[in-house]
């Protein structure tokens, strides 16, 4: 059987970790891609990650290009393309320079990667992947978008802390758009089936939640950029789902079709995630409190989606 081909188009902070793990991985063969301007950045990257691979003995190869004739018939896109936040700024007011970033790729991944399976990382993450899926054309199980692994890790991570536990047995998921509002569903947190408030009191639980919705800012604020290894990981969390055909519950931007009363757009939601992409949806149960907070949530994505079909 031929060996995979990862297509990771943005060779910046998430690019290059995302390779790093891919080949780490032995997923597959990865191609490294940028701007023109930035062909030398990306190949200078591919070429020190391919010699590291060595250390892990790895037959991975690692390209760098600017020519999109290198990803055809690329297996997987994650697509990182566009500019980071800066302290101070929001995710969506990323939307007027990463909107023709994404129209540009999305017209090369229908020309040359007609097969892939997408996962969309660049921000205002859930109006980029509406875009991305309207450009392309291609089949909806095949369009994803990378938000609710990252921010169910952070949830999960925080709560795992916070109980003195391991991180391996928090089950918690993450629903609706990747901003602030975003819906850390506590109705559904366990600690492998044990319900969360059983280790931790409300005002703890509510200053994780609140802390969830602010991980990027948090970071953002730290570094002066976006986070990058925990993006990264999330994503590839995701293309080993796709690739091994793994069948893996992960959350995830995907589009609406009448689940939790909404359709037309992309947003997170519980998702089964294998070889045919994005398999299939999971309705949870929610909350009354849940149910408003996911409206308001549905509410800013489409405040956000309403930007860019204008701009059509
Ligand atoms: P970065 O600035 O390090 O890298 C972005 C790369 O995209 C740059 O190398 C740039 O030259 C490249 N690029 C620009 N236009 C391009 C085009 N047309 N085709 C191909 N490449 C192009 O940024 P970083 O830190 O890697 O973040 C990337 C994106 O991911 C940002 O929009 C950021 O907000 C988002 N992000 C999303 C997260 C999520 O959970 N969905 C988490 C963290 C960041």
């Amino acid at each position: 059987m031929k060996r995979k081909k990862i297509g990771l188009i943005g060779a910046g902070n998430i690019g290059g970790e995302l390779a790093n793990l891919a080949v780490t991985k032995q997923l597959g063969d990865v191609v490294l891609y940028d701007i023109a301007a930035k062909e030398d950045f990306a190949k200078g990257k591919a070429l020190d990650l391919e010699q590291g691979s060595t250390q892990s003995g790895a037959d991975s190869r690692v390209i760098g290009s600017s020519n999109w004739e290198d990803l055809a018939g690329a297996d997987v896109l994650i697509i990182t393309a566009g500019v980071p936040r800066k302290p101070g700024q929001s995710r969506d007011d990323l939307v007027g320079i990463n909107l023709p970033i994404i129209r540009n790729v999305a017209e090369n991944a229908k020309k040359y990667c007609p097969g892939a399976f997408s996962i969309i990382v660049s921000n205002p993450l859930d109006a980029m992947v509406y875009e991305y899926h309207r450009v392309t054309g291609f089949d909806k199980s095949m369009v994803s978008g990378m938000a609710g692994v990252l921010d169910s890790a952070r949830f999960s991570l925080f709560l795992a802390r916070e109980a003195g536990q391991s991180v391996k047995d928090i089950r918690a998921t993450v629903l609706g758009g990747h901003g602030d509002d975003m819906v850390p569903v506590l109705s559904h947190t366990t600690v492998n089936g044990v319900p969360i408030t059983q280790f931790i009191a409300k005002d703890k639980l509510d200053a994780i939640i609140a802390r969830t919705r602010n991980g990027g800012g948090e970071i953002v604020k730290l570094m002066g950029t976006s986070a990058y290894y925990a993006p990264a990981a999330s994503a590839i969390t995701m293309a080993e789902a796709y690739l091994n055909d793994e069948k893996r519950l992960l959350p995830a931007a995907a589009y609406l079709d009448g689940q939790y009363g909404y359709s037309g757009f992309f947003i997170g939601v519980p998702t089964i995630i294998g070889g045919g992409g994005i398999e299939k949806i999971i309705e949870l149960s929610l909350t009354e409190e849940e149910k408003v907070a996911l409206q308001k949530s549905v509410d800013s994505v489409q405040g956000v989606v309403d930007v860019v079909k204008k701009s059509i």
